[in-house]
Parts: structure tokens; C-alpha cells; sequence
């Protein structure tokens, strides 16, 4: 027999990872674990538990707590305490904590892996390979901005006290990615982890210890959607961070509205993986294999629509389910299994609901009819859904399992409507071996990350995020740090007068004064041009003093729509270049500038002449500012380093060792405008 002969021929055995190390971390805590407040663990205030299992074979790996409004508020006070002493601190002296933090994880990786791949049910490549070392370099990465904060920040100051609640796709990940900026950036934190996966952040909680990080700056509560609302609800917490769905999202923005807290929001996705015909097809296929049935497709920016040019559609569906026959499905701490178990059985019944809504509305359902499935445990086939209608249930909503719904275009143009035509825009996946179809493309995604010819690539100096209800503001990298921090004459700035200023003098005349005004009738400005208000009603515009100054349309339903109608219309802002956007914009500042006078004696009615004149001043100078942004935000091409080198794999997408090395030829380009 020949070498190559043997090789087609060899088989793949089992190779369990050895789960001692974190069954004895278990056992040390009777594998009961309660909230970590004030620096040391501590049992729920109303006593309850509830248990985490391996949802691979369904046995209960530890009890947790319960927490309760008084846990949260119990968390919030030492957080709060804990605020003057780590703000004391020199930059320097919270580097040290953050890169000890980044050192200890690196520690005990291994534990940490096993961990999370029992609570998770994610395979045990993934957890070891992508999960642990990403959460060592973001505390690496914000080790460094925390010692480079005063200079690169100037200005600046930190929230306060931090809530932040995580999902259970990336749980330790998701961690690292929360408390790493929050601690750089000088604030204290309160983090709840999901009900479904909290034992790494207890282990974590642990590493705090360790590492001496002063009581109170780090605590955890445990608990399910009750805890994270406690939080979200409790009036001394500055800011809320948040990952998880687009409903809770919603929620928690409603529920911080008109409250001083600050929210960012990393919500879900339904990202296309656009392959066109000149794409290296087999790259593409490797691609798709991370980018849909990376961590059993619960993944927030999955691939999960594959769009495919027409001409190779037929081409590349064969090579996607010959690849998928190939993946191996099995208990996670199996170094050999590509995808391991849905997290809980609520999720596995949404998936399977999802798919059998998909087949109703007409799409063909395959999945590997030879593929070898476990016999306990919760486990869902890698599955193809094709013939899928754009406007289908399945091509609209998130499904957060291995299940890939394929769809095809004709032209490039048609593409980008099929990728922006969903409610949601976090990333995307575009293939193309031409550079201008590739970057044309990628520009007119509504998403806040486009990988081209590559997928899934991660670092902590990019960041990373949402548009339209995929959420917003951004985590990792510079444009992260923002989401923690606060201009400091925010914090000082006073409360606005509620009791306007007195009016000083009423009307001038005019030289007509002999006879009545003529009347004037203000209008809607609507498409360019002035409209009468569809409702037919005015309303009194009046001064402080009770004076009459005018009367204003008053919009209705309809005015409303013909405006947000013109704006959707009016893409030929978006289109044009910076430079005429930064200059229309200081021609508005021109032309306010020229009837300041005018603006102000209208404004002084209402607020007084002194800050009328003043609010003109701000407003010219907010308009100059914004037009000298125009220009400057160009987008950018981060350089991840955590890539590995091109000498881990010989130039092929599919070709490299592990996850990690994936994409060492490839460059992910963030679109962030
Ligand atoms: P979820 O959004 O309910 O849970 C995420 C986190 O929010 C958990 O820690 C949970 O305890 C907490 N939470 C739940 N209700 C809350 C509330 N009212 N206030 C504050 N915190 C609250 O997600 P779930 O139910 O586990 O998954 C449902 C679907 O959500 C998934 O099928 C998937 O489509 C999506 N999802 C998206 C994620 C992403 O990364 N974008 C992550 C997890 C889920």
C-alpha cells in the first residue's frame, strides 16, 4: 500500500481531552458556587439554586446561584465602593492588574478550555484554540490601552460602575470582551453571565482573586433573565453592555430611556456569505464551513445566508454537501469532532421549529444522510436548507444553529439588495478573486464588519459591531474604549434650566409699522421643499412671557412619512464624497453665520438674548466640527495580529492546522463608516 493509499484509507479515532482538571476545580467548591461580591464568593440572599449542565450528555455539572435584586444591589454597592481606589490608581498600576489578568488566563488555560466546552458544548478545538487565547490577548491588548489611557484619551473620564450582561455562545470570550475595556478605562463592573453557561466567569472570578485585583472592581452575579433585568433596572449603575438577542435588546433600551445610562447593544445577525463565480471555490467552501458551523452555528455574525452567483450555484452546492459529509459530530472533548452540542434543549427546539417552518415555506431540506450521530446528548445536524425565498422565515431570522439557508443572484448589484434586505447588519463574507468586484461590493454592505475572502477573524484591536437592529456601538480597539468612557464636561456639565430666562424686549417695528404685518405662514421643509402641513392644523409658538411669537404646522402621520421617504430617497448624500459632505456642511455654517443676528433675535424670545447668542455660537462651531469630521472617517483596514504567520499553511483557505491559523492569508477589512 501505497503512502497516499494509506493516507485516503486512515480513519479518524476518538481523542478525548483529559476533563480531570476541571472536575477537581468543580469538586473544591462542592459544586455549588455562589455570586462573587466585594472580592470573595458568597451565597444568593434568598438561598436559591439552580443547576448548569453538559448539554452533551445532560449530566448536571454544578449548582449556581440564583441572584436576587438584593444580590444585584449588594454587587452595585461594592462596585460603587470599590470606584475612588481603582480611579486613584496610576494608568500604570492598572495595566499591571490587566496584563495579570491576560497572564493568569494564559495560566490555567487549559481548565479554563475544558470548562467551557462542558458548560458550552462547544468542541474543545474551538474553546482551546479560538476562545482561551482570544480572551488572553484582549486583556493583553487593554493592558495596553489602560497604560496609554491619559495620553490617547485626554479628556476623558470613566462612566463609573458598569452592568454587563453576556450570552452563552462565547461565554468566556464574551467576558473578556466586556470587563478588559471597562477596567482599562477605569470603572468598576457588575457582569452577569447567562444562565446557561456561568462556570467559566466564576472561574474567572477566581482569577480576580488571584491576581489581588481590589475587592469590588470585578463581581459576578449569576442568574437568569430576572438577575440581568435587576441590573439593567437599578438606578446607580452608569452603563449598560450588552450581547445576546435583538427582543432583549430592545427591552433594555427601553427600559434605560430616559435614564442618565449609557447602553451599548451587540445584538444578532443574519449575515450573507456572498460567493461570486470568479470566487476560489474550494477557499469559499472552507470559509463557509467556519463561517456557518464555527460553535454549532450560535454564532452572532454566522454566515447563515449563502448567496450564490447563478452560473456556479449548482457547482458549489455539491461541494457544500460533500464538505459536510466530511464534518463529524460528537462529544466536544473529542480533539476530532467539528461540532459539538446545541447549549440547551430550548435552543435545539427552536432550531428544529425554524428548519420545519423553512421546509413549509417551500425550502429543500438536506443534511449528510450517512452522518454518524450521537445517542444522548443535545446534537443537530449540519443542515443545508436551499430553494429558500429571500423573504422567507428562514432567510430573515436569526436561527443560531448549523443551519445554512442558500439563496442565488445574477449580478452584483442584485447581491448587495439580497444581503442588506433583512432587518439586521452585523458582518459579512464576500468571495470574489477580483479585487474591484470584491471592494465595490463590500463598500455598499449594511454591516458592521465585511471579512473579504476570509471569515470569522477576531482580534481585540478591532472592533467589533452592529447597524440597524443588529445593535450598536462597537467592542475591541480604540473605537471600543469610547463605549466606557465619557468627555469630562459631561460629567460636570450643569443640569439644563428648566425655568427659561426673561424676555427683555418685546418686537422692534418695522418701517411699515402704520399698517398691520403681513401675514407670514411657516411651513414644513420636506424633500427640498416647503409643505403644508397634511393635517391642517398650526400650533402657537409662544415666550416665555406668555407672548405670541407665531404659529408652526403641526405634522401628522403623513407628514412624518413623506419626510422619513424623502431621506430614504436622498442616497445621493451617502454617495457623494467626503470632501463635498465636509464642504455643504461648512456652507451651512457660512450661511448661519451671515443671518446669526437674525436667528438669535428670533431665539432670544424663547431663551433669553444671551444664550440665544450663545447657542448660535455653539451651533456654527458644532457644524464646523462635524464638517471637519467628514473627511476624516475613511474607514479602515485593521491588521489583526493574532492571524499566526503564512508559514502555518501553504496559501489555501481550508489548508490550515487549526482555527486560529485559519486565515493566515487572509485580511479582514472593517468597513466602519
Ligand atoms: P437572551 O438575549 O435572552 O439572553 C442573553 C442574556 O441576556 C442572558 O444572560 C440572559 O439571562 C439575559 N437576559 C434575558 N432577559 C433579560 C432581560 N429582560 N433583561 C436583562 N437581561 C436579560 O438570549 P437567549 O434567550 O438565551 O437566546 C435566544 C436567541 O437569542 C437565540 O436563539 C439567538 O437567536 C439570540 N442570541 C443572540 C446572541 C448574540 O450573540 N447575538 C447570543 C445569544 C442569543
Amino acid at each position: 500500500m501505497s503512502v497516499a493509499e494509506k493516507f485516503l484509507s486512515m480513519e479518524y479515532g476518538p481523542a478525548p481531552e483529559d476533563p480531570r482538571e476541571a472536575l477537581v476545580w468543580l469538586d473544591q467548591h462542592g459544586r455549588k458556587l455562589g455570586h462573587f461580591i466585594g472580592g470573595s464568593f458568597r451565597p444568593p440572599a434568598e438561598g436559591v439554586y439552580f443547576d448548569t449542565l453538559d448539554p452533551s450528555t445532560g449530566e448536571r455539572l454544578a449548582a449556581v446561584a440564583q441572584g436576587s435584586p438584593a444580590d444585584i444591589d449588594a454587587a452595585v454597592k461594592a462596585a460603587r465602593g470599590a470606584l475612588a481606589e481603582w480611579q486613584s490608581l496610576t494608568p500604570h498600576a492598572r495595566a499591571r492588574y490587566l496584563y495579570a489578568l491576560a497572564r493568569q488566563v494564559q495560566k490555567h488555560s487549559r481548565r479554563l478550555a475544558v470548562l467551557e466546552t462542558m458548560d458550552n458544548g462547544k468542541p474543545i478545538r474551538e474553546s482551546r484554540d479560538l476562545d482561551i487565547p482570544l480572551v488572553a490577548r484582549h486583556f493583553y491588548h487593554h493592558a495596553g490601552w489602560a497604560q496609554l489611557l491619559p495620553q490617547e484619551f485626554p479628556g476623558y473620564v470613566a462612566c463609573g460602575v458598569v452592568g454587563q450582561i453576556i450570552p452563552w455562545n462565547f461565554p468566556l470570550l464574551m467576558l473578556a470582551w466586556k470587563i478588559a475595556p471597562a477596567l482599562a478605562t477605569g470603572n468598576t463592573v457588575v457582569l452577569k453571565p447567562a444562565e446557561f453557561t456561568p462556570l467559566t466567569a466564576l472561574a474567572f472570578a477566581e482569577i480576580c482573586q488571584e491576581v489581588g485585583l481590589p475587592a469590588g472592581v470585578v463581581n459576578i452575579v449569576t442568574g437568569d433573565g430576572s438577575t440581568g433585568e435587576a441590573l439593567v433596572k437599578h438606578p446607580d449603575v452608569d452603563k449598560i453592555a450588552f450581547t445576546g438577542s435583538t427582543e432583549v435588546g430592545r427591552a433594555i433600551r427601553k427600559a434605560t430611556a430616559q435614564s442618565h445610562k449609557k447602553i451599548s447593544l451587540e445584538l444578532g445577525g443574519k449575515s450573507p456569505f456572498i460567493i461570486f463565480e470568479d470566487a476560489d471555490l474550494d477557499s469559499a467552501v472552507e470559509g463557509l464551513v467556519d463561517g456557518i458551523w464555527l460553535n454549532q452555528g450560535q454564532v452572532c455574525c454566522a454566515g447563515s445566508r449563502l448567496l450564490m452567483q447563478e452560473s456556479v450555484a449548482e457547482t458549489l452546492i455539491g461541494k457544500v454537501r460533500e464538505r459536510m459529509s466530511l464534518l463529524r459530530v460528537g462529544p466536544p472533548l473529542d480533539k476530532a469532532i467539528d461540532i459539538g452540542a446545541i447549549v440547551a434543549r430550548v435552543q435545539l427546539e427552536r432550531i428544529q421549529r425554524l428548519v420545519d417552518q423553512g421546509v413549509a415555506e417551500g425550502a429543500t431540506c438536506w443534511q449528510p444522510p450517512s452522518l454518524a450521530m450521537p445517542s444522548r446528548g443535545l446534537f443537530f445536524p449540519p443542515t443545508l436548507l436551499s430553494n429558500v425565498h429571500p423573504t422567507s422565515t428562514v432567510a430573515q431570522q436569526e436561527i443560531f444553529g448549523p443551519v445554512l439557508a442558500a439563496m442565488t443572484f445574477r449580478t452584483p448589484r442584485e447581491a448587495v439588495e439580497l444581503a442588506n434586505n433583512t432587518v439586521y447588519g452585523l458582518a459579512a463574507s464576500v468571495w470574489s478573486e477580483s479585487i474591484n468586484v470584491a471592494l465595490h461590493v463590500a463598500a455598499k454592505l449594511k454591516a458592521g464588519v465585511v471579512w473579504v475572502n476570509s471569515t470569522n477573524l477576531f482580534d481585540a484591536a478591532c472592533g467589533f459591531g452592529g447597524y440597524k437592529e443588529s445593535g450598536y456601538g462597537r467592542e475591541g480597539g480604540r473605537e471600543g474604549l469610547f463605549e466606557y468612557l465619557e468627555p469630562e464636561w459631561f460629567k460636570r456639565a450643569p443640569r439644563l434650566e428648566t425655568k427659561p430666562k426673561a424676555i427683555d424686549q418685546p418686537r422692534e417695528q418695522g418701517i411699515d409699522s402704520a399698517a398691520p404685518p403681513i401675514d407670514r405662514t411657516v411651513k414644513l421643509y420636506i424633500d427640498g421643499k416647503q409643505a403644508r402641513p397634511d393635517s391642517g392644523y398650526s400650533f402657537e409658538v409662544r415666550a416665555a412671557d406668555g407672548r405670541l411669537l407665531g404659529e408652526a404646522p403641526l405634522g401628522n402621520r403623513k407628514d412624518i412619512r413623506n419626510a422619513v421617504e424623502a431621506a430614504r430617497k436622498a442616497d445621493g448624500w451617502a454617495k457623494t464624497t467626503a470632501h463635498n459632505r465636509a464642504q455643504v456642511l461648512y456652507y451651512v455654517g457660512e450661511n448661519l453665520s451671515q443671518r446669526a443676528e437674525e436667528i438669535a433675535g428670533r431665539l432670544a424670545a424663547v431663551v433669553g438674548k444671551e444664550q440665544a447668542g450663545a447657542e448660535v455660537r455653539q451651533g456654527i462651531e458644532r457644524i464646523f466640527s462635524y464638517a471637519a469630521w467628514a473627511d476624516k472617517y475613511d474607514g479602515a483596514v485593521h491588521n489583526p495580529p493574532f492571524l499566526g504567520d503564512a508559514r502555518d499553511c501553504d496559501g489555501k483557505y481550508g489548508h490550515c492546522d487549526s482555527i486560529g491559523n485559519l486565515s493566515a492569508h487572509h485580511r479582514r477589512l472593517v468597513s466602519s463608516l
